[in-house]
């Protein structure tokens, strides 16, 4: 294709004028026959083929999986770690991720790389845990580079490498204070590349905040394989560790473990986070919900009392907010029960949330049993997600709930399968 460029202002065309559309010169447009061949050749200063495979020659690997010792842990992994997975195990301060990462890879050889803590005390917490640190590497150095480094040199010593905490490590190429997101993202990129290339797992350990948004582990779900979020109170004993994102396995597995006096231990008792089914007091409602493929019963605590602010207050936790003022919504429009005045506090006993869809119904009972001041019925259990409408939908899972619901002695079942409105509710006011 020729081109054309004007002698006067550098002016280029693909037609020729005979005078320049940007300068107004006459008689400077000439042609550059070497154009496109120059630019091309130009182009391809530092371009790179892409290699292309047909499907039909990549194999699948059979990769082995790397089995802790903890099966609920492995559950949330999708059956174990594969080497060269990154994993990113976030939590608040102290929830036990520390704890966590020692007893499950207690058996495996693991180098573990803290910024938090020194050997003394590393070695002091598996002795209290009762768990020997025979397999285990340690070191306090911190930089990504030299971490990168030493491991390569030592490979087949080691299957897995913690880093507690990825807020701790530092690039030596960047110019930001550890921890910042500059900071978080390189060192991240350049042990996720790492563990590819070399196929080791590593486990990245994060601290969020309370409010579970801060920027820095957030940002770096995109760059690794697996997300684990661990979540509980230090209050209460239950921890909950849930799969955020997984590539090599489903996102719909949690894990229960509880905090002794020796370490989490683990839980396989759906009725945990109840501190006893019968259901006595006002605003007290037990929920059936699907956590992951369990099954999970909650007790749901709300206080509605007279408000003395302009702005009525409520405090949600352990449940969505914004669901919670749509279901008042809903129970103003369908009960005619407004809480305008009122201040609602609404709590999930065992501090943990519930992200299950179905304990809606069990809500709205708890609201209206705290307003009218009157205990639900004991032994009763509610089920159902409400829709804007006030419907009671049938919910993922909810055959498998309530059959496990009548097997702890649940007496009575509200489900979609007996009800379809909260309208229903009426009798209850
Ligand atoms: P840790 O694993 O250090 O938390 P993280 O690494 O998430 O910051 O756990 C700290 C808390 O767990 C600490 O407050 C004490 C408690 N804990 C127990 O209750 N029992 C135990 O056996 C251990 C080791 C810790
Ligand atoms: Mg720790």
């Amino acid at each position: 294709m020729a081109f054309f460029v004007c002698k006067n202002c550098g002016f280029g065309s693909a037609s020729w004028y005979g005078k320049c559309p940007d300068c107004g010169k006459w008689n400077t447009l000439t042609e550059r026959p070497d154009f496109a061949k120059s630019s091309t050749s130009k182009k391809k200063e530092g371009l790179k083929r892409i290699s292309i495979t047909p499907f039909k020659k990549i194999k699948t690997q059979d990769k082995t999986r790397i089995k802790t010792g903890i099966f609920e842990f492995d559950r949330v992994l999708g059956g174990g770690f594969i080497p060269g997975e990154v994993v990113l195990l976030t939590g608040e301060p102290g929830i036990g991720k520390s704890t966590l990462v020692l007893q499950a890879l207690k058996d495996i050889k693991t180098l573990y790389i803290s910024g938090e803590e020194s050997g003394e005390q590393v070695k002091n917490r598996a002795d209290r845990l009762g768990i020997k640190l025979d397999n285990f590497l340690f070191s306090n150095d911190l930089q990504a580079e030299g971490i990168i480094e030493s491991v390569s040199e030592m490979k087949d010593q080691i299957d897995v490498v913690v880093i507690d905490s990825i807020q701790t490590i530092y690039s030596k190429d960047i110019e930001g204070a550890t921890a910042s997101i500059s900071q978080l993202k390189e060192v991240t990129k350049l042990l996720v590349t790492f563990a590819k290339k070399n196929n080791l797992a590593i486990v990245l350990i994060g601290h969020i905040t309370k409010e579970g948004e801060i920027a820095g582990p957030k940002s770096l779900e995109h760059f690794v394989d697996c997300v684990l979020n661990f979540e509980g109170e230090k209050v209460s004993n239950y921890r909950l560790i849930r799969t955020s994102k997984n590539r090599f396995g489903g996102t719909d597995e949690i894990g229960i473990f509880e905090m002794t006096g020796s370490g989490l231990k683990e839980i396989d008792n759906p009725l945990v986070f109840l501190e006893g089914k019968k259901s006595l007091e006002p605003g007290k409602a037990i929920v059936g919900v699907a956590e992951g493929k369990r099954s999970l019963f909650f007790e749901i605590q709300t206080l509605a009392v007279p408000t003395v602010l302009a702005v009525p207050r409520r405090v949600v936790k352990g449940f969505d907010y914004n669901k919670v003022l749509l279901l008042l919504a809903v129970t103003r429009k369908n009960l005619n029960l407004s809480l305008d005045n009122f201040d609602i506090y609404v709590n999930v006993i065992g501090g943990v949330s519930i992200k299950g869809t179905s304990a809606d119904l069990g809500l709205i009972a708890a609201l209206i049993s705290s307003f009218k001041n009157i205990p639900l019925p004991s032994s009763t259990l509610f089920i159902g997600e409400v829709g804007l409408l006030g419907e009671i939908r049938n919910t993922y899972f909810e055959e498998k709930i309530i059959s496990e619901g009548k097997r702890l002695g649940f007496k009575k079942i509200y489900s979609s399968k007996n009800i379809s409105s909260v309208k229903q509710f009426r009798s209850l006011i």
